[in-house]
């Protein structure tokens, strides 16, 4: 029996419906345009069901039926389902990032909320971006709210050989460009890598996101590991459908749920995991949308002391999310690390964290390892500082070649793209495997919107001689399913004029993963007399959403959300006026 904390007349949308006057009849009526009864909607929660299909969104093809089970949740607990269309983010296809998007995600579903007659919402995302950005904007205008991951796709398949998305087309375009794979194998391996709808089945951006979903208590319980094609996921979805409209009645917000407490366990489940860099610039940024003041040091703190038991790739080295989820999924391996995490957090089940997990079973132990046997001993990421990135960067030491954690290396600069690609190519590059090479003016500004290229390729003259790491250094973001020793989002960045636009060929750089530091070996004096010569390169956008990008945007360590959009920021938006 729901647990009513709300009368019908106290529903958001009676203000749109109820009323005897002009506009409710307008409202009303048009409802009735669409063919429905007054009974459908009378006295009954609304809900928005923020759907982020679209042609153009390989990961969310089965999100135009997935809707469907949504709204016959919503309906069979006795509410009004409404689909919203939004952004739909593809991290594939959309160009030249999705990260200068996400924002735009986030602003498109608190305002798609805020205008429209809805008391909770479904929201139906799981590409990279769309977990942060629509969990940013429900965040914002805090009506009840459940995230709907759109799960993992099956493992891929090539000759028999698993495939896995991302880490795979990197290692064996590195065998291709070494003249080891034909033409007619790169053909059946784009054929095999994604054979079903979901999203990429390695622990890349989007596994991780959703499972942090989850940790936070944002998702149902088990949802974030169930893969897109398994009909668990459909009853999951309905049941999303059912339990959004007690949520409306019991008044349970984002906010009750997304305490300081919770973004700790998401750091903690994050650092299980293995989970993509990314995580740390979006969880911040949730985190401050939330009222929560989550910093780097809170993952360096969390880094030190929980284990990588997530055997999943690219951390691990067989694993794909399909295994994880046979494994016992999220549940199995949050009730493996029960005594890292707050148990009394409250979730979208209306239980607690300790409760959803309680009874959580792992069954391969080889696949959810035990704490006593990780594959790497501390978490996946690790926030270094120094003179290079005095508001700090980060590296993924799980997913590295171990002897780069303490290097010493000449500098090899590129101060873009274009160039960076045309000279990893060339046959006489003066480049040795012990160089770091640097790719820089990629960041929040600079890139713009900071694309994922920190996994810079490895000379094509050295791929040719074995090497398959190198020590990669950049102010850009890469790739959840990407992995080698890469150093990312050095704050404040390079194109700002941080300490990174002053490096040049040949300066020696340290990095040293367990002191946790970075440092560019040069002289302050001669530091300053570069930065006194020191150029801006040229504006980004003149016009337009990346004109207001450019102006607003934060520094990857403070999560790259637009500065209006931070609680604080001004005074709190009220409810639309409806006359
Ligand atoms: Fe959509 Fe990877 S491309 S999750």
């Amino acid at each position: 029996m729901t647990k009513k904390n709300k009368t019908p007349d106290q529903l958001r949308s009676a203000r749109w419906f109820a009323p005897d006057d002009l506009r409710a009849f307008g409202h009303r009526s048009r409802a009735m345009q669409m063919g429905y009864a007054p009974e459908e909607w009378r006295d009954r929660p609304v809900i928005a069901i923020i759907n982020t299909w679209s042609d153009a969104q390989p990961c969310h093809m089965h999100f135009k039926s997935r809707v469907d089970d949504v709204k016959r949740g919503v309906l069979m607990a006795g509410g009004f389902p409404l689909e919203l269309p939004a952004l739909s983010l593809s991290e594939s296809l959309l160009k030249p990032t999705t990260m200068l998007y996400r924002n735009m995600l986030a602003m498109d579903a608190e305002e798609l909320l805020r205008g429209h007659p809805v008391d909770g919402v479904v929201l139906m995302g799981g590409c990279d971006k769309t977990t942060p950005g629509l969990l940013l904007g429900a965040t914002s205008m805090n009506l009840p709210a459940i995230y709907l991951p759109a799960g993992p796709m099956l493992r891929g398949n090539w000759k028999g050989r698993t495939l896995g998305s991302g880490s795979d087309a990197w290692k064996y375009w590195d065998e291709r460009r070494a003249g080891k794979i034909s033409d007619r194998d790169w053909v059946d391996m784009e054929a095999g890598i994604a054979r079903s709808y979901g999203t990429c089945m390695t622990m890349g951006t989007a596994s991780t996101m959703t499972a942090i979903a989850e940790a936070i208590g944002m998702t149902l319980p088990g949802a974030s590991s169930i893969p897109a094609a398994d009909a668990n996921h459909i009853r999951m979805s309905s049941e999303a459908g059912r339990r959004i409209v007690e949520m409306v009645w019991e008044d349970l917000t984002p906010q009750k749920i997304q305490t300081r407490k919770a973004f700790e366990n998401a750091i903690t489940v994050a650092m299980a995991m293995g989970c993509s860099t990314n995580a740390i610039i979006h969880l911040i940024a949730q985190a401050r949308r939330a009222g929560q003041d989550i910093s780097l040091d809170d993952f360096e703190k969390a880094s030190r002391k929980v284990p990588v038991i997530a055997n999943v790739r690219p951390s691990g080295d067989l694993y794909l999310m399909e295994d994880f989820f046979y494994a016992g999924g999220l549940p199995g391996l949050m009730n493996r690390i029960k005594p890292h995490l707050h148990l009394d957090c409250m979730t979208v089940s209306g239980r607690t964290l300790g409760e959803n997990i309680d009874g959580a079973e792992v069954h391969n132990d080889d696949v959810i390892r035990t704490v006593d046997n990780p594959i790497y001993k501390e978490g996946a990421l690790a926030v270094l500082k120094g003179n290079l990135a005095p508001d700090g960067c980060v590296i993924k030491p799980s997913a590295c070649d171990p002897r780069f954690l303490k290097h010493t290396g000449p500098a090899l600069v590129f101060d873009d793209y274009p160039s960076m690609k045309k000279a990893v190519d060339d046959p006489d590059l003066d480049v040795t495997a012990d160089h770091v090479l640097i790719l820089r003016n990629a960041g929040p500004q600079g890139g713009p919107g900071m694309p994922e290229w920190g996994m810079l390729p490895i000379p094509t003259k050295l791929v040719k001689q074995g090497v398959r790491d190198m020590v990669r250094l950049s102010d850009a973001r890469m790739s959840g399913t990407s992995y080698g020793a890469c150093i990312l989002h050095v704050s404040p960045e390079s194109y700002i004029g941080g300490p990174l636009a002053l490096v040049r060929n040949g300066d020696r750089i340290t990095l040293d993963v367990a002191a946790r530091t970075i440092n560019l070996d040069v002289p302050e004096a001669e530091l300053a007399r570069r930065r006194a010569e020191w150029k801006q390169p040229e504006q980004r956008f003149e016009r337009g959403y990346g004109w207001m990008f450019s102006k607003h945007i934060k520094q990857a360590n403070e999560g790259c959300d637009f500065d209006f959009l931070e609680t604080g920021f001004g005074k709190p938006v009220g409810e639309p006026s409806i006359y």
